[in-house]
């Protein structure tokens, strides 16, 4: 008997998915497109990367035709071009730029969406051909009318409306979630299409990875400093000792942990007490997307989602992975750390 098998695209996906909202016009169909399709060209262009180079010395311009630019600049220009021509996003944060980019033409400022986005996460693994990513959050404008303002961009966590980041790894996946659990997507570079690969993702039962920039041990608060000690101790039926992987790139780090069970670490420090990574475009569609796939996201004591940003590229402490071992972290931030607590 020959075995049928049925692959649903993105596209497909998302169409199935929308029709299960009566109301719903397509616009965050649309836009989630957009951001599939600016993707696609972001993969292509990581992966042309290590050819620069040799294209360069040959003399010639490089496969764009242009002097080249870093690859997160690329991306960024490359994500803000579909998400305006697209029209469906009235504003967009990124990292790369200071200020939100409000979009005011007559076609894009109907847009009912505003978007923050890291447009390539660990952009200095780049040179050593190690996965990178695209973190993305989408929110619902709460201006009525012309661009998008900064206030749109400044909404906590649990009003997300869709989350999603896109691993550029030994293979390309996007992983996304609108609040009805999370999909995973790998790209089939063949054809140019996105297909379901993981469908309804969830943190492993059995779970024993950690993950943490361990060169910083001596600037981290004693209860991090504690859990780590925790992590290493012998006991086999907590799956202790874990085990210690680090990439340092939160997409890739993060996409492991979710698939094969750990927790992710960044801290806050005495220097920097709200650690390194951005609550709007990094932390919030993480913290989203764990907890849809069963998980926790924690600055130690504060449900992530639940921060109210006061700026765009405000930093937050991050913690996070399955709900026990985040829960775990935090018993250790609250017993030995209790002045890192913030009002
Ligand atoms: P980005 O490349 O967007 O600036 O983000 C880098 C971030 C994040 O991906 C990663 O988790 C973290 O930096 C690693 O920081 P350390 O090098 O301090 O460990
Ligand atoms: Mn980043
Ligand atoms: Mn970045």
């Amino acid at each position: 008997m020959v075995t049928r098998y049925k692959i649903t695209t993105l596209t497909e996906f998302i169409i199935q998915r929308q029709s299960e909202y009566p109301h719903a016009k397509g616009a965050l169909t649309r836009l989630l497109n957009d951001i599939a399709t600016a993707a696609k060209i972001v993969n292509r262009e990581i992966n042309a990367a290590g050819l620069v180079d040799i294209l360069g010395a040959a003399g010639q311009d490089n496969i764009q035709g242009e002097a080249q630019k870093k690859l997160d600049v690329f991306a960024n220009e490359m994500f803000i071009t579909a998400l305006k021509g697209g029209g469906e996003c009235c504003a967009i944060a990124s990292e790369e730029n200071e200020k939100v980019i409000s979009f005011k033409n007559e076609f894009s400022e109907l847009g009912k969406y505003v978007i923050a986005i890291d447009p390539l996460d660990g952009s200095s693994n780049i040179d050593a051909n190690v996965s990178i990513g695209t973190i993305f959050s989408i929110y619902r404008r709460k201006s009525e009318h012309g661009g998008g303002t900064q206030e749109d961009l400044l909404q906590p966590g649990i009003n997300l409306v869709a989350a999603g980041y896109i691993i550029y790894g030994s293979s390309t996946m996007l992983v996304y979630t609108t609040g009805k659990g999370v999909n995973g997507f790998t790209l089939d570079p063949s054809v140019g299409i996105f297909c379901l690969s993981h469908p309804d993702m969830k943190f492993p039962e059995k779970a024993n990875i950690y993950s943490i920039n361990e060169g910083n041990y001596i600037y981290f608060p004693d209860g991090v400093k504690k859990y780590i000690k925790h992590c290493q101790e012998n006991d086999p039926e907590s799956y202790r000792p874990y085990t210690s992987r680090y990439i340092g790139s939160l997409v890739s780090d993060f996409h492991r942990n979710l698939i094969k069970g750990g927790v992710f670490l960044y801290p806050g420090t005495a220097k920097n007490p709200n650690g390194k990574l951005r609550l709007l475009y990094e932390c919030n569609p993480i913290a989203y997307i764990a907890e849809q796939a069963g998980g926790k996201a924690s600055d130690g004591f504060r449900r992530i989602l639940e921060i109210q940003p006061e700026t765009l590229h405000q930093r937050s402490p991050f913690f996070t992975g399955p709900r026990w071992m985040v829960e775990k972290v935090e018993e250790y931030m609250r017993e030995f750390s209790p002045e890192e607590r913030k009002s």
